[in-house]
């Protein structure tokens, strides 16, 4: 039985076979929508989502299955002191796999643990966020036609963005990728990820607060919202999170064939003008998002 905690869970020939399955399911939904009668997928989320609770429960929706499961803390026995080792416990026995979403890092591991039905992070905490990586690398194959020699910009809280963690584990393993890291200096990557995997890695990477000089260089600009639950103070929140607000005039800068992604939920970071930019893909980004995560479960489960 396999989970998924973090994106390297999967090796790259393993994350290859997810989005060529992705590509298969997009291109013919048909074939696939009896694949998961008869099964459940239980969605425990003890923090708030729209893409990933909703996506994941439209995938196996689409694929013939069925889900169950709770969208907040307050409304599970975790609010009577319900530890995750004895929830998972109870829902192995209530469904075939699930997906968690937890405010603690390291809350999904804890339940694979426990788990006799695979687990799949759906986001821990300030750590890792893996199908919004499947999501970002399908979205960025479709549209590029490769993963490898592309120069990325990721714009906004690299410290708490578990989006932005998980994407540059998983893009370290193509060849020729580079990283222009910008963000205000309280929220630059966690040292983990400069000193392990950029640094050990001999990848190459620029941190800088300057989006406007760096902009004709991109490939990619993955845009992130200031994340506000996870400060600890909310005068720090008040004065960073408008640090960087791509708007029409600074696209300008911008190669032709760059592509603005977000995982969203957006706040001010794109102003809206942007959204009719052919450039700016991050809803198409968002429907990627249910075909990669069909593609997960029917992986996960063994169906494929
Ligand atoms: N991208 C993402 O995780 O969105 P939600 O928080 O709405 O699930």
């Amino acid at each position: 039985m396999k989970h998924l905690i973090s994106p390297l869970d999967l090796s790259t020939s393993e994350l290859e076979g997810i989005l060529k399955l992705g590509q298969a399911i997009m291109k013919n939904p048909g074939k696939y929508s009896n694949i998961c009668e008869g099964k459940k997928l239980a969605t425990l989320f003890y923090e708030p989502s729209t893409r990933t609770r909703l996506s994941f429960e439209a995938a196996m929706l689409n694929l013939g299955g069925k889900v169950l499961g709770f969208s907040s803390a307050d409304s599970s026995s975790a609010s009577k002191g319900e530890s995750v080792a004895d929830t998972i416990r109870v829902i192995s026995s209530y469904a075939d796999i699930c997906a968690m979403r937890h405010p603690k890092e390291g809350a999904p591991t804890v339940a694979a643990i426990h788990s006799r039905i695979p687990v799949i992070n759906a986001g821990d905490g300030g750590h890792n966020h893996p199908t919004q990586t499947l999501t970002d690398l399908f979205t960025i194959k479709e549209l590029t036609g490769r993963l490898c020699s592309l120069t990325i910009g990721m714009c906004g809280d690299l410290k708490f963005g578990r989006t932005v963690h998980s994407l540059i584990n998983a893009m370290v393993r193509y060849e020729n990728v580079r990283f222009i890291l910008i963000s205000p200096n309280e929220l630059k990557i966690p040292d983990y990820l400069r000193q392990e995997v950029l640094i050990s890695g001999n990848i190459s990477f620029i941190e800088t607060n300057e989006l406007e000089k760096y902009m004709p260089e991109l490939d990619i600009l993955y845009m992130t919202r200031v994340q506000r639950e996870r400060f600890f103070n909310e005068e720090d929140y008040i004065r960073l999170k408008d640090s960087f607000i791509l708007d029409a005039s600074k696209m300008k800068y911008a190669k032709k064939d760059m592509y603005v992604l977000h995982p969203l939920p957006r706040v001010n970071e794109i102003a809206a003008e942007v959204d009719s930019d052919p450039r700016a893909v991050y809803f198409k980004q968002a429907e990627f998002g249910v075909y990669v995560r069909m593609a997960l479960i029917i992986t996960l489960l063994g169906l494929n």
